[in-house]
């Protein structure tokens, strides 16, 4: 068994560990600009031009089926879509707001049908729900709101009301968390407590768990359901850690207690997490899957996005980098699903990366620089029982060799386990050799 132990937490962790990728989904209002899910920020957008986003908003093509048929095929377990983002938009029949899918030309509940067909593939469900709101009435104009530097500002807030608006997301956790069955994962986002407008809009301050009135909002949750995930980003510890566009390098430990927690990076293709049209920095399809082993290999997940276009559909791009984790997983999974970081025991050696089988019995070398016909092996000496090739399940034969090393001022000979390659690289973007421990 894995030596490594997480720090309690009251939702349930296990499947999710255990599972390791997941799609993230940003869809709403923004994906018709297509500059950005932070466009109304970014462009101080007046309300009566945003209002033409909810005029037109039609995904014509939008199908949840296929979403989920190729989530499923990149080797995704789960999912989250932004039931409601900064912008305040709903995807869901919400009756505490006009601000809403039924309202668009589109006219349907878009979260009923993302939720039937990713439950229909096996997958687990989630929602991300902003606690940011640009829309609602109540939301007071701070730091980050797109009316921040409007001249009157100030008195845009008088009548404003956090204490109604904390209430309504309640109702809206409530609807959600009632109205869709089982969901496994809630994401709220974010608390920015700490921030400030500069000079003059010193006084815009940013939101936190006073604003949202964060611990009732999450026993509004936990009552509803007991063992959903949810992530820290509502400002008090929970289940999650989230650690966005960067990739950590060491498992995360609590700050205060120093426990191993459970952690999940979430990244993007290409930048934005909404649909975004001129955006030329995709990622390249090495670094999606080393991206994907990196995190495993120090005992996270992976939650990967998507940006679906206005139409409702995932763009060639989007899909070409969704095919790329297909095939890789479809041949190397194993090395992914209920894996885990290695034990401390076994350090890889350059240009590889180790992950290890939640029960221990298997551990994996990943080949990011394809060695000349050799792959020693320090410490792994007289432990392995049979080693293959993961995508093709192929013998690679092992012997035992020296490893020239400069120890106490001279130079020695090390015991090592060495591994005989072929020599052409197999055609896999990362190969993996499974190795059987004894
Ligand atoms: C952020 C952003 C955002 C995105 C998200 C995903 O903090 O505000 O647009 O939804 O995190 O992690």
């Amino acid at each position: 068994m894995s030596s490594y132990v997480t720090r309690k937490t009251p939702g349930d962790t296990v499947w999710f560990t255990h599972d390791r990728f997941g799609m993230f989904i940003h869809f709403g209002l923004y994906a018709m600009p297509a500059r950005h899910e932070w466009v109304k920020h970014h462009e101080c957008t007046p309300e009566d031009k945003y209002d033409l986003y909810f005029k037109y908003f039609n995904p014509d093509l939008f199908d949840a089926k296929e979403w989920a048929r190729q989530a499923k095929a990149a080797g995704m377990k789960y999912a989250v879509l932004t039931t409601k983002h900064h912008e305040g938009f709903c995807l869901f029949d919400s009756q505490y707001t006009d601000y809403k899918i039924t309202n668009t030309p589109f006219g349907r509940d878009l979260v009923k049908e993302y939720v039937e067909a990713f439950r229909a593939e096996g997958l687990r469900v989630g929602f991300y729900y902003s606690l940011i709101d640009w829309h609602h009435p109540d939301f007071t104009v701070d730091c980050l709101h797109p009316r921040r530097f409007d001249k009157n500002a100030k008195e845009l807030n008088e009548g404003r009301d956090m204490k109604r608006y904390a209430e309504y997301m309640r109702n809206q956790v409530t609807e959600l968390l009632t109205n869709y069955g089982k969901i496994d994962i809630l994401w709220f986002d974010f608390s920015y407590a700490e921030m400030r407008g500069e000079g003059e809009r010193s006084w815009q301050v940013g939101k936190g768990k006073e604003d949202w009135e964060s611990e009732k909002l999450l026993a509004t949750a936990r009552s509803l359901q007991p063992n959903i995930i949810i992530d820290n980003r509502a400002d008090i510890d929970q289940d999650l850690w989230t650690p966005e566009q960067f990739q950590p390098e060491n498992w995360w430990r609590h700050p205060e207690t120093g426990e191993l927690v459970t952690w999940e990076a979430c990244q993007t293709f290409s930048g934005s997490w909404g649909y975004y049209r001129d955006e030329m920095t995709w990622k390249s399809p090495e670094m999606l899957i080393r991206m994907l082993i990196n995190t495993v290999a120090t005992g996270g997940n992976l939650l990967m996005n998507v940006g679906p276009t206005a139409r409702g559909e995932f763009d060639r791009r989007a899909q070409n980098a969704l095919k790329v984790y297909g095939e890789w997983m479809h041949a190397n999974s194993r090395s992914i699903y209920g894996c885990t970081m290695a034990e401390p025991e076994f350090t890889a050696p350059a240009d590889c990366r180790f992950t290890q089988s939640e029960d221990g019995k298997r551990l994996y070398v990943h080949l990011y620089a394809y060695p000349f016909e050799r792959l020693s092996l320090p410490g792994l000496l007289g432990k392995v029982e049979y080693a293959q090739f993961l995508h093709d399940g192929s013998e690679v034969l092992m012997e035992e060799g020296d490893n020239l090393v400069y120890k106490d001022g001279k130079m020695q000979n090390e015991k090592v386990l060495v591994l005989n390659l072929p020599a052409v690289k197999p055609d896999q973007i990362v190969p993996v050799i499974e190795l059987f421990l004894k």
